[in-house]
């Protein structure tokens, strides 16, 4: 298995093409040669090759997981009012509004994931409450204590226009409460936590397994949660590429713009990758095609 990883990731090293994220300074400014990529089992096993110990932000990729954390918070009921589950067929910084109810279309946009980020713990909680439940929850899934990155925190937080935008058109609708600034800044530091792909490859194997984490052996959700977010990833964790990602790869799936993926078989394996160019999609180029090769390879298209 290690070989055969080794194998793919050389396969695909000469691919240059793609461009590093240029809307955050600090992941412009990225080394772009990283490459890494990591498969757990339910049965807990990690195979990893490259560059599988390279710490980069998880940005999108905190999505799927800050969304089974809010609807373990509050459940499901109350985050099916605020945030949608249909693919947008637009980019994750468009605002993608349903049209009776101004939810965002579903978690995996930017405006969506915000407001998945503001629901965190309660009602009454501020900022740090949230920030600290999502690195809490992540660092169980991960089965390790992780951290935020401030560097890269910071430098998207100098630029977040955009992000404070969609927010403030959530605010008008009542789509989101409280003080917008300081939701845009939790979800910031979300979207900053450092993983690895062995660390996004085994809290997709936590998904795998229907919610118990299968390194310590916890439970961390029930199945029912870990069902929907594999399904509300399916749908929509690639955005306006996710049907041509489902019907070519057939994994679902949620990437992040510092480049890396996370992809999850249910009662199967997680998997991690690492490449910071991306695609015009804003999905990770090499990351992309590696993903192609272990479903081809493997077997492990859904359908
Ligand atoms: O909010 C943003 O724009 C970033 N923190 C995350 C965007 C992202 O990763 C999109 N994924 N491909």
């Amino acid at each position: 298995m290690p070989d055969y990883l080794d194998e793919v990731l050389d396969s695909l090293r000469d691919d240059t093409s793609g461009a590093n994220a240029d809307y955050i300074p600090e992941l412009a400014e990225a080394d772009p040669e990283p490459f890494g990529m990591a498969l757990t089992t339910t049965l807990g096993r990690t195979y990893a090759a490259g560059d599988a110990d390279t710490e980069f932000s998880i940005q999108s990729i905190s999505k799927p997981f800050a969304y089974a954390a809010a609807i373990i918070d509050r459940g499901l009921d109350r985050v099916l009012d605020v945030v949608g589950v249909e693919p947008s067929g637009e980019a994750f910084n468009e605002l993608s509004l349903e049209g009776e109810t101004h939810r965002p279309k579903n978690p995996m946009i930017n405006a969506g994931a915000i407001t998945t980020h503001s629901l965190l713990v309660g009602a009454e909680a501020g900022q740090d409450e949230r920030v600290d439940r999502a690195l809490a929850f992540f660092s169980r899934l991960a089965g390790r204590d992780l951290r935020v990155d401030e560097r890269v925190c910071a430098s998207e937080l100098a630029s977040a226009h955009r992000n404070l935008a969609l927010a403030y058109m959530l605010r008008t609708y009542g789509i989101l409460d409280g003080d917008v600034p300081a939701v845009v800044e939790g979800y910031t530091r979300q979207c900053s936590i450092l993983v690895s792909v062995r660390d996004l490859s085994v809290m997709a194997a936590t998904l795998a397994t229907g919610g118990i984490q299968p390194v310590t052996g916890e439970r961390i959700m029930e199945p029912a949660v870990a069902r929907h977010v594999m399904a509300v990833m399916a749908a929509a964790g690639m955005y306006d590429a996710a049907g041509d990602w489902l019907t070519r790869v057939g994994i679902p799936a949620k990437s992040g713009v510092a480049g890396g993926i996370v992809g999850v078989l249910p009662d199967r394996v997680g998997i991690g990758t690492f490449s910071p160019r991306l695609d015009s999609h804003g999905n990770s180029q090499r990351g992309r095609r590696a993903f192609e090769r272990l479903s081809r390879d493997m077997g492990m298209h859904l359908f």
